[in-house]
């Protein structure tokens, strides 16, 4: 394509690498796991999955117990995450369980046949979407770990002439892709910066943002939004490309790397209010784990593991905790929005950026 007809914008690339039909990275493997190339946190330890569904639960009845409500989950992965939360709520608040109708919206036929597996098991029938928008409108909770980050970006750099567009293009032996940009600056970008500055646009996520949070203002519920990202994202690229639980080269291997770009969650959130929704928080992944009482429920678990179990339990459980430099206790941010009727929700204070 890139031969034919030139250089792509980032976000087509990204688009192509990680969802081409035939050869897009999600549709081609189980990406998940120690044999795969990264691990998420509900395949860390069953509490992250556990907790959120309790939390999920104390937000339906603060919702005055609709039913039916939609429990909808973004990009399920292996539906680790949606297994251990329903197992938690069934026993926790039965009356959720039986109110809820469950959607997942994936576009990986291999994920779908793994989450299919894992909620079979558990005895949940679910409806599959390829979008979020053919979800039934009603009440709804909405889940979403590590779903925002895998969406494609622009990126534009800062040149003499202003910012323009990073492109996907081949060098001059047509061997290798390369990194170049779009020779005419592109118009009505607001923040000025330094030669060399890289401005980073998430427009399908503030697109998928737009939609799902106008949808809670008109219908009601909450999402609760897990990611690696910060609140004010720098001038620097995050574009980053992992394969085999190692960084790699974006460009190298295209459809063979995981590609994602820190989620910037101060534009998700100013999204999620102009479409009329309420924020709550961001806080960092340990707070809101913390909150909920992930330390509570690791000892107890730990003290019913096989002695020599125990200790495996406990550390997966500081690993999603873990507040050092490169911790996902830090690393990792939790925003949620709602309908502006939810005043409060569970471990998440009520938002400063709103204000
Ligand atoms: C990084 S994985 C996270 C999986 C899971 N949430 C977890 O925490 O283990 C990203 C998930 O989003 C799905 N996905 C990626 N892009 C998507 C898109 N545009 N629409 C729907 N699902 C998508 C992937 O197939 C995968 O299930």
């Amino acid at each position: 394509m890139i031969a034919q007809n030139g250089p792509i914008p980032l976000d087509r690339y990204m688009a192509l690498c990680l969802g081409h039909p035939v050869h897009g990275y999600y549709r081609t493997r189980d990406p998940l796991g120690a044999s795969g190339d990264f691990t998420t946190a509900p395949e860390i330890s069953q509490i992250f999955g556990e907790l959120i569904g309790l939390w999920a639960a104390e937000v339906w009845h603060a919702m005055g117990r609709p039913a039916p409500c939609r429990l909808v989950e973004l990009g399920p992965g292996r539906g680790t995450l949606m297994a251990d939360a329903l197992r938690a709520v069934s026993t926790a608040l039965p009356a959720f369980a039986e109110a809820i109708d469950l959607h997942l919206v994936e576009t990986s036929p291999v994920l779908r046949r793994a989450q299919a597996a894992r909620l079979d098991a558990a005895g949940v029938p679910a409806t599959w979407h390829e979008a979020a928008g053919t979800v039934p409108d009603g009440p709804a909770l909405i889940l979403a770990n590590e779903f925002f980050d895998a969406l494609p970006v622009r990126q534009f750099e800062r040149t003499a002439q202003g910012w323009c567009e990073r492109r996907v293009g081949l060098a001059p032996d047509g061997a290798r892709l390369v990194l170049g940009l779009d020779p005419d600056p592109t118009p009505g970008l607001p923040a000025t910066a330094g030669t060399g500055a890289i401005l980073t646009l998430p427009s399908v996520a503030l697109s998928e943002m737009r939609r799902l949070a106008g949808r809670l203002a008109r219908g009601g519920g909450a999402l609760l939004c897990v990611d690696y990202g910060e609140v004010q994202l720098g001038l620097t690229d995050t574009l980053q490309a992992v394969r085999g639980h190692r960084f790699a080269d974006p460009l190298a291997a295209p459809g063979e790397a995981d590609l994602t770009a820190q989620v910037d969650f101060g534009a998700l959130a100013r999204a999620a209010v102009e479409a009329g929704a309420r924020l709550h928080g961001p806080v960092t992944q340990a707070e809101f784990l913390g909150a909920l009482g992930l330390a509570q429920r690791a000892e107890r678990l730990a003290a019913r593991a096989r002695p020599d179990q125990a200790g495996a339990v406990t550390e997966a459980a500081a690993r999603l905790v873990d507040s050092s430099r490169t911790g996902m206790g830090r690393l990792f941010k939790v925003l949620g929005v709602s309908g502006p009727d939810l005043t409060h929700l569970p471990a998440l204070p009520s938002s400063t950026l709103s204000a």
